[in-house]
């Protein structure tokens, strides 16, 4: 196996806190700039960031940055947050919001993200982790292909609620 160069050694990885809100509303705007299915709505993403540094506390979710150690920028940041899965009869994990900032990436840090989500997956019983990425985005597929992640037979459908027709 070839293991590529890469020095993270100036990035902590860490828990985020509300202090990181208008760092990860950023990164996620670069993330949903490519991805046509997501608006870019600060004033949402940061309401959903509220909601989900709300269930970190409570123990059934975990958001992690990646913090440049000499700045204390945050340059990269990746969530998980649980459901109750029958066909595994146990909770699985959903991951999302994954994303470095364009000028750190390929040097590690999505890894090291990947890694740490991974392991609170790991120490809070979650046996199944999924996670939808744009059709398109090659780089983020190889980057999940070769980090073990397989595709799966599932299609994703979605609607609004309130859109729902009855039928
Ligand atoms: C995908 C992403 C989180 C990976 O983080 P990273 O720090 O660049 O990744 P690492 O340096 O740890 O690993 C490099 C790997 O990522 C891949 N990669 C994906 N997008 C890349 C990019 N834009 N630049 C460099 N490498 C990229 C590389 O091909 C490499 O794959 P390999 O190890 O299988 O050869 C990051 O590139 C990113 O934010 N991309 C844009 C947002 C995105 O696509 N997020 C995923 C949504 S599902």
């Amino acid at each position: 196996m070839t293991v590529k160069k890469s020095n993270t050694a100036g990035i902590r990885i860490r828990r985020a806190t509300l202090g990181d809100l208008g760092a990860m509303t950023a990164l996620l705007a670069e993330l949903f700039s490519m991805e046509p299915d997501f608006p870019i709505r600060p004033d949402l993403q940061a309401r959903g960031l509220r909601l989900l540094l709300k269930t970190a506390r409570a123990g059934t979710a975990c958001i992690k940055v990646a913090a440049d150690r000499d700045s204390g920028q945050v340059v990269g940041m990746a969530t998980v947050q649980t459901v109750i899965s029958t066909a595994e009869g146990a909770p699985s994990g959903w991951v999302e919001d994954v994303v470095v900032t364009a000028s750190r990436r390929g040097g590690g840090i999505g890894s090291r993200l990947l890694a740490a989500i991974t392991a609170w997956a790991q120490t809070h019983g979650v046996t199944r982790l999924q996670l939808l990425a744009d059709r398109d985005n090659r780089p983020a597929l190889k980057f999940y292909a070769s980090r073990g992640w397989q595709g799966t037979r599932m299609t994703p459908l979605r609607i609004s609620p309130a859109a729902a027709v009855p039928h």
